[in-house]
């Protein structure tokens, strides 16, 4: 998407909502057709993470000194290439969140190094970093905390312009930040005269809508996507997860999208990055992740998953436990607290003394675990209670919506 357009259906970068109409009807979505609306060759490394760390100070005793760290990111590394959707899932706490927002410099990281397009995302101040956050936008999971009440939709959406206004997009201007405002309510399907309208006057979906149209007025490549559909209704979900395909297309975007619920991330995601407690524990592409999962982890999630035909009755493999604390995780693998694999393997040693690098097991599919060798096609149709088929593929916008959240 070009950058410096001045707004309006026709003008370069800005689909009219036809257009963005047009790539749900069917036409299936996917990375080299995203990379391509915006000029650029899909499969080129757009976001790049290595040894991310963010840990949140804990504070004690009559002196608030700190006492220790919440461990919520510690170590990750992985790309998210051009044009494609990164699924991340994991528990609740395991630091989906808290890497999405260190991302895109929401929150300062405590180590580690991030470049966009090349360029290193946490050294950047002032001016720079200014202009490089208009590359990078994030959508929040609640559609009602994430809009100022008190203000109308034109502000909502039209606040990020007046911060990155300059002489060229003219977005100081209000009648030409306005008419981009209207123009990006009618491409997430909303109308252009919402402008004036308060975000109580709108649904769930309708509001998320316009959370959309505010990360995607400043014209961003990448889109921290964090729990988009996990505070709507079933009913409405699949309409913002297709209206996101489309978008994406339409657009050229890349997402992260979050989510906890794994049916949602199969449905969308080019490739998936599976994290626990604050470690990523496995990654491979969609297809190869369902139907070959290899961490005892991700095939635990997968037999929690349930199942659509009822007349199927199959074992759930449950987690015992809970998550441990981050801010005191289990040495050697964060997992072995919980891990049924270990357990069948009779409590070796290592799980507990050695911390298991993630290493590529073939094609890019990437695995925590030191017996990632013991694991086959049988022991996970056996785990998972049923054989594990491989995934649909993304798109086309008419698929069913996908089953509600786990
Ligand atoms: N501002 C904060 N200060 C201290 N600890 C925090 C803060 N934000 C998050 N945490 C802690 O960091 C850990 C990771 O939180 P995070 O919100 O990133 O997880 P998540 O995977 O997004 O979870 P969820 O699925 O519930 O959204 C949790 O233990 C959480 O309690
Ligand atoms: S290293 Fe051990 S504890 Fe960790 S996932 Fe593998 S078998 Fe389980
Ligand atoms: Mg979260």
């Amino acid at each position: 998407m070009s950058t410096g357009m001045s707004g309006g259906p026709g003008a370069p970068g800005v689909p009219a909502a036809g257009v963005v109409a047009a790539a749900g009807q069917g036409a299936a979505v996917d990375a080299a057709g995203a990379a391509a609306a915006h000029g650029a060759p899909a499969g080129e490394v757009l976001v790049s993470v290595r040894d991310l760390v963010k840990y949140y100070p804990i504070y004690g005793g009559l002196l608030r000194r700190k006492v220790g760290d919440v461990k919520a990111v510690d170590g990750v590394s992985f790309d998210v290439r051009r044009g494609e959707v990164y699924g991340l899932v994991g528990e609740s706490g395991c630091g989906k969140s808290t890497l999405g927002k260190t991302l895109i410099r929401l929150l300062e990281p405590t180590a580690g190094r991030a470049t966009i397009g090349g360029e290193d995302i946490f050294a950047k101040k002032g001016d720079d970093l200014r202009r490089l956050r208009r590359r990078m936008q994030i959508i929040f999971q609640d559609p009602v905390g994430s809009l100022n009440p008190r203000m109308p939709v034109s502000d909502i959406i039209g606040e990020g312009l007046i911060a990155q206004a300059d002489r060229e997009n003219r977005w100081g201007d209000r009648k030409v930040r306005d008419k981009r405002v209207e123009d990006y309510l009618e491409a997430v399907g909303l109308r252009r005269d919402y402008t004036r309208r308060y975000p109580h006057e709108f649904s769930g979906g309708q509001r998320q809508r316009i959370g959309i149209a505010r990360a995607l007025v400043l014209d961003p490549e990448f889109v921290v996507c964090d729990e988009p559909v996990s505070a709507l209704d079933v009913s409405i979900q699949s309409q913002i997860l297709n209206l996101l395909l489309d978008l994406r297309r339409a657009f050229g975007l890349t997402y992260l999208f979050i989510a906890h619920n794994l049916s949602v991330v199969q449905y969308l995601s080019d490739r998936v990055g599976v994290m626990y407690l604050g470690k990523l524990v496995e990654e491979s592409d969609v297809a190869e992740l369902y139907s070959r999962p290899r961490h005892p982890y991700t095939i635990a999630l997968l037999s929690a998953v349930p199942e659509p035909d009822p007349r199927i009755r199959k074992k759930r493999l449950v987690l015992k436990g809970d998550v441990p604390s981050p801010a005191a995780p289990p040495p050697g693998c964060r997992f072995h607290t919980r891990c049924w694999l270990r357990e069948r393997l009779g409590n070796p040693a290592s799980c507990e003394t050695q911390e298991p690098p993630l290493l590529d097991i073939g094609a890019g599919h990437r695995v925590a675990c030191h017996f990632v060798d013991q694991v086959s096609d049988a022991l996970v149709s056996e785990v998972v209670g049923r054989p594990v088929g491989p995934a649909p593929a993304a798109g086309p916008a008419t698929t069913s919506a996908p089953s509600a959240p786990a």
